[in-house]
């Protein structure tokens, strides 16, 4: 088979990774790709928002299956193009994707269907969303809409910092269009964890636990960025609770997305915050999680092209998923700076060095004479271990091989945090 991986991150390039081991696949093309996915597929410089090109690309290529790491090109809808044209895709129609697309439209979804969630109210100008305040205590939540790259949500302490985060969304229009219309809502105090499922239409199948540090320091500190590192399992969503996220929300979620008549085949990927009064739904993404996919694909011993063939189908089942009873650790190493400004083009050094039983996915590099680095996000470094205690002293070992001018990560990855 000749597969297409559509992206350019440390997902893209764990997907490409698993995919290569699949006796079915004879070719990989991703697109655009990256410095590490360009040694073991064929990179195409195609933009992930360039829908039209790519379906040309793949028609011409005669693609028999698409993966789509980003939300941006499911939320335009390259699903509908692909699949319209007969070309099989992984990932949800431009409606489904909504989901992620607009918070609004996710928040009307889970009310709808009976989701526990945050309570919120929805407003598109100024004056109402600030008198709208009044109905919530602080901390609140305000949240831009639609797609803000992870950027278009403040907690805010006071009023001062809702008034600010408020004007910034609706009136100086920070995120464009997204922020046409916010959402104010309860702050929901607990444990985060994130939870991805497999949809076919018929199921919805958890994939094995994640959890992922989004701050930039350790000890949870310093600014919220795209992910600093993971580990898997995440020892919060245990047997007990998992058993009541199923019929409490993974059902309801099901029955909904069947009820609206969603044609959801791909990922959902589902932000709980674990309170006191049980798992209520954050958010829901439309697609991998970055970098949950670099800790979950390595523990996964099924061949992925079956799961992603049977999940289009609507055939999947439980039994199609075997995962290896490893823990696995990934601690990303990024540019100085980020996640502000940073410099691209330093020389990484020292990958020859690593063990052979480390992965490094690589996120921000491109292979010109070397790999240099291309983005905030540098490098995935990731491990199998016995345990995440010991995966977290490989992944420091192999860490110190590794030097580019700026290198920052945190040193507190598979510590005990929360
Ligand atoms: N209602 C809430 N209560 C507490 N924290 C929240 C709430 N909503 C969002 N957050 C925090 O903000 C982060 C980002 O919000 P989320 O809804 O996941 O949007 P996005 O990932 O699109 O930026 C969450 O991971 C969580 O830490
Ligand atoms: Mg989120």
């Amino acid at each position: 088979m000749k597969v297409l991986v559509i992206g350019s991150g440390a997902r893209e390039h764990a997907i490409v990774w698993k995919l290569s081991q699949s006796p079915k696949v004879s070719e990989i093309f991703s697109a655009p790709g990256n410095g590490g996915i360009s040694q073991i597929a064929k990179c195409v410089n195609i933009k992930v928002e360039d829908t039209d090109v790519l379906l040309s690309f793949a028609l011409k290529e005669s693609i028999d299956l698409t993966i789509v790491g980003p939300e941006v090109p499911l939320v335009a809808g390259i699903v509908d193009k692909f699949t319209e044209k007969g070309l099989k895709i992984f990932g949800p129609c431009k409606k489904s994707a909504m989901l992620e697309g607009s918070k609004k439209y996710a928040k009307e979804f889970m009310m709808k269907h009976g989701i526990p969630t945050a309570k919120y109210a929805v407003y598109n100008s100024f004056n109402e969303a600030i008198n709208g305040l009044d109905e919530f205590s602080f901390p609140l939540v305000i949240k831009a809409d639609g797609l803000a790259a992870g950027k278009g949500v403040v907690i805010c302490n006071n009023k001062e910092e809702a008034y600010e985060a408020v004007r910034g969304i609706i009136e100086d229009r920070k995120f464009g269009e997204a922020g046409k219309e916010i959402i104010i809502e309860e702050f929901l105090e607990g444990i985060e964890a994130s939870l991805m499922c497999l949809v076919d239409g018929n199921k919805i199948i958890p994939l094995e636990s994640a959890k992922d540090h989004k701050r930039l320091l350790d000890n949870d500190e310093g600014p919220n960025t795209g992910g600093m590192g993971c580990i898997s399992p995440n020892k919060i969503l245990d047997e007990k609770l998992m058993a009541e996220i199923k019929v409490e929300i993974l059902e309801k979620v099901l029955n909904g997305l069947q009820n609206e008549k969603l044609d959801f085949k791909g990922i959902l990927f589902i932000g709980l915050m674990v309170t006191v009064e049980g798992a209520k739904v954050l958010e829901f993404n439309v697609r991998f999680g970055d970098p949950e996919t670099e800790v979950i694909l390595p523990r996964l011993e099924s061949d992925i092209v079956n799961i992603f063939l049977k999940t289009i189908d609507g055939t999947i089942s439980q039994e199609d998923l075997k995962w290896s009873p490893k823990s696995c650790v990934c601690t990303v190493l990024a540019s100085g700076g980020y996640p502000e400004a940073y410099e691209k083009g330093k020389v990484i050094s020292g990958l020859d060095k690593v063990d052979s039983d480390v992965l490094i996915f690589h996120a921000g590099t491109k292979r010109v004479d070397n790999i240099i680095t291309d983005g905030g996000r540098v490098l995935a470094v990731t491990t199998l271990a016995d345990s995440i205690d010991e995966g977290r002293k490989k992944i420091y070992e192999n860490i110190n091989k590794i030097y580019f001018d700026g290198m920052q990560y945190r040193k507190d990855i598979g510590k005990k945090l929360n």
